[in-house]
This record gives C-alpha cells, structure tokens and sequence, in this order.
C-alpha cells in the first residue's frame, strides 16, 4: 500500500523550502533551462507579450519572462514574499510582474497569455483540474500563443523505508494518457513533445528517492505568423 501524503504537506514543503531558501533535490534556486531561452529567443514576433509562469517555485521562469520584457503573472500557491523580496532587489522587473498566491486550479484563465508556462507542477493537479485549466488557456487563446510545460508522468517515490509514496489527488499520468490528454487539449496546435528520464537523489545518502519520466511539451497555436517558431518545435512549416 503505497503512503498518502497530504496538499497541506505539499504546501509545507515548498513553503519551508523557498522561505528559507533550501536546497531541494529539484534544485528550486537553478535558472531557467537553456532549452526555454532558446524558446524565448526565437518566439514571433506577433505574440502578445503578455505571460502565465503556473506554479512559479523561486521565479526563475517568471523572471526569465520579465527580463525579455514580458509582463507576467505569476501564481502559486506558496507565499508570495520569497518571489516579491527576489523582484525588490529588481524594481526594472518588478513593475512587470502580478504574484498571486492561490492554487493554480482555481487561477481563472480569463485572459490571453503569449506564452504560459508549466514547469514541473501539473503532475501535482488531478487530471481533471490539469486538463481543465490548459482548456482554459486554450479558450482565451486569440493569436499566436506558446505554452512550454514540463509535466512527469510514470512516477515513482519513495521512502527511507522503500515504500511508495503518493500524493493526495496527484494526475498520475502514464506517457501514454499525458499523450492522449494533450492531444484533445491542444487540438488544431502544433505539438512537440520529448521524453527523458528524470531522477532526483537524497544529497547526504543519495539514496534515488524520485524517478519518473518526463515530458517537456512546446504546444504552438498555429497561425501564419507562427512560421518561425517551427524549428523549435521539430515541426515541418505548413
Ligand atoms: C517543483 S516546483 C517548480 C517551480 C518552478 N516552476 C521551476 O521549475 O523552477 C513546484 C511548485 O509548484 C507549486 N505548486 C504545487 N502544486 C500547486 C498547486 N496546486 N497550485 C499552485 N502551486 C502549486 C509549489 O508550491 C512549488 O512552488
């Protein structure tokens, strides 16, 4: 019988590790991915410069965002003054970006967003709440629109004792219902998914605690303008 453990404990977790900015095995203080800045670099030229960092940890992707001149709205549903301290050394940044602290699954997608983005949390959503909340963003879509998720699915982690840990209403998504539910999600978009194997160690035991498979996905609203987006998505121009 695999552990539950609770969204309150969730919570707690990431609360004590970006307050006190600890070391967690996800390495939560790294940059953005030289994969996403590349992203960034080649987005076209027509897209609303207006983005959606979904679960935004210490900001290394809002502030990606912000620096490329975005204006972002950040959510999370961690305490906001880590992120808001880090923004006051940068007041240049600061006056771009909107943090909310609230639940990413109750954030409402009203609006456009040029680019959203999901980094290493939807796995924590049901599926329903995960699909409903892309639908969302999809809904609002108007023009040209990048969202870059990174979503782990076949998870397995564990305790000291090797027993199997889940957490409460987790997706638990396999690569093949990740694949299915993106592809209704993202109908008429130009998706590109790729795989890799994940795995996170203890820093004192290095005990491997956390190993999955990821999917980092690049979903591109088609439109004319898009053309040059292309090349990232490993897709041929249409
Ligand atoms: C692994 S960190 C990823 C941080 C960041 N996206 C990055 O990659 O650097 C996961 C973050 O998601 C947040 N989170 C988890 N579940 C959430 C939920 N249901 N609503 C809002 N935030 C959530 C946590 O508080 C934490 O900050």
């Amino acid at each position: 019988m695999p552990v539950q453990h609770s969204k309150a404990s969730l919570l707690a977790f990431y609360t004590d590790a970006l307050r006190n900015g600890r070391s967690t095995g996800e390495n939560l203080r790294a940059p953005a991915s030289a994969r996403f800045l590349a992203l960034m670099a080649a987005l076209p030229v027509g897209l609303p410069r207006h983005a959606l960092d979904l679960g935004y940890g210490a900001g290394a992707y809002t502030l990606a965002l912000a620096e490329a001149g975005f204006t972002v709205v950040a959510v999370d549903q961690a305490p906001a003054e880590p992120l808001l301290q880090r923004l006051s050394w940068r007041e240049d940044l600061a006056e771009r970006v909107t943090v909310v602290e609230s639940l990413i699954e109750q954030y409402p997608v009203q609006e456009e967003f040029g680019v959203l983005v999901a980094k290493d949390v939807l796995h924590y959503l049901s599926r329903a709440d995960a699909e409903a909340l892309l639908g969302q963003a999809v809904q609002a879509s108007r023009s040209v629109n990048v969202h870059y998720l990174e979503i782990f699915t076949a998870i397995s982690r564990t305790d000291a004792h090797g027993a199997q840990i889940h957490i409460e209403g987790e997706a638990r998504y396999t690569p093949d219902s990740l694949t299915r539910a993106l592809k209704r999600i993202y109908e008429g978009w130009d998706v590109a998914i790729s795989w890799d194997s994940h795995t996170e160690q203890d820093a004192r035991s290095k005990r491997t605690y956390f190993e999955a498979t990821r999917a980092t996905v690049i979903a591109v609203r088609k439109c004319p303008a898009a053309a040059g987006i292309d090349a990232l998505t490993g897709r041929e121009a249409s």
